[in-house]
């Protein structure tokens, strides 16, 4: 089982340290892992943040951990250049597609929510992001207008086979949870959306046995705070997706609890090829500090062993150890308590 490790920047490679730690615990025969730089640390150290060196060990491996890239000082370079390229980059190169963000709540954490605990205390969905595709990846630049005003502009598309291929992915997930599947777009405005709703009907008559529905995401953003229990499966483009992960994270009580799997179509010897990572950022305002939450990073290394290796089993350890550390009080500074990234990250081995 070999496994990619990029910690990437900011508060990534505290988080990452964690997540290893915990894999190193369970004690799985096989199990080699490869650290390479992502981000901007990859970028001061050989001048690209997606350096060909990971790439290849990112092709050589099973399935990747992933920390966190983001850097307030690669804010002026030429976007290519940019530590999010690194993640944009991986994603498009090793055609992950699929995005999966569960949101559950953890029990005892009701009060932490932004949200009334008896609302916050019915959320249990899963996001099912497009990854590959949408206004991220179209072409986009900068003109002058013939008024000589800047203007910035990105190309918003998806093409059928796009939308299919994540349609499929949603309702297999919808059946394997209660049969529910909620697509977001905004048909009633663009093109782009109209043609994503009209692919996921097509492709609902292969499923009949999932219940569909369709939401503007303006509506979507509204219900996930007023009724977050109505959802089961969400599934929706980039940008949607992106913007609709952060603010579920939040209903949650935190967004250094959840976590996310990146699949494509690729198979290894063990099942699916994945990349894993906290969905959070690199948060540089409070890295090196020993204060970032971990759960986030280790739970996405369970979603790694259930995805990738088909270890059911130690997912569901790691994840009942980390609800158990939740339950007992240990709290990061993201859910107004003190404890540190190390202590929180030995409380989850201890339960193991
Ligand atoms: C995420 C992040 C990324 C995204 C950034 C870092 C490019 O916000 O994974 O949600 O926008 O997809
Ligand atoms: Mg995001």
């Amino acid at each position: 089982m070999k496994i990619a490790v990029f910690p990437g920047d900011g508060i990534g490679a505290e988080v990452t340290r964690e997540a290893v730690q915990v894999l190193e615990a369970l004690q799985l025969p096989d199990l080699t892992m490869t650290e390479g730089d992502v981000g901007g640390v990859a970028y001061r150290k050989h001048g690209h943040p997606l350096p060909e060196a990971t790439l290849d060990i990112a092709r050589a491996s099973d399935a990747i951990l992933f920390g966190a890239v983001g850097d307030f000082d690669c804010d002026n370079l030429e976007r290519h250049l940019r530590p999010e390229q690194a993640i944009l980059g991986l994603r498009s190169a090793l055609g992950l597609f699929a995005n999966l963000r569960p949101a559950k709540m953890f029990a005892g954490l009701e009060n932490l929510s932004g949200l009334k605990p008896e609302i916050a205390s019915q959320i249990d969905l899963l996001i099912v992001r497009e990854l590959n595709g949408d206004v991220y990846f179209g072409d986009k630049g900068m003109r002058t207008t013939e008024t000589g005003e800047r203007e910035g502009w990105d190309m918003m598309s998806y093409s059928e086979s796009e939308v299919r291929r994540i349609a499929h992915t949603a309702f297999r997930a919808a059946r394997t949870r209660n049969s529910r599947l909620t697509s977001v777009d905004k048909a009633n405005v663009l093109e782009t959306s109209q043609l994503w709703r009209d692919v996921i009907i097509e492709v609902s008559a292969e499923y009949p046995d999932v219940t569909l529905d369709h939401m503007y995401v303006d509506n979507a953003a509204m219900q996930l705070v007023k009724s977050p229990g109505q959802f089961d499966v969400v599934v929706t483009g980039n940008l949607f997706g992106d913007i609709l992960s952060d603010q579920a994270s939040m209903c949650v009580g935190s967004i250094g609890l959840l976590a996310s799997a990146s699949m494509g179509e690729r198979q290894t010897d063990y099942g699916t090829f994945g990349l894993y990572e906290p969905i959070h950022g690199s948060a540089p305002d409070i890295a090196g500090q020993g204060k970032a939450n971990p759960m986030a990073t280790i739970l996405s290394a369970a979603m790694m062993l259930r995805h990738s290796f088909g270890m059911e089993a130690e997912a569901a350890r790691i994840e009942s150890a980390v609800a158990k550390a939740l339950a007992d009080g240990i709290r990061g500074g993201d859910l107004g308590s003190s404890d540190g990234t190390a202590a929180i990250g030995a409380a989850v081995r201890e339960r193991l």
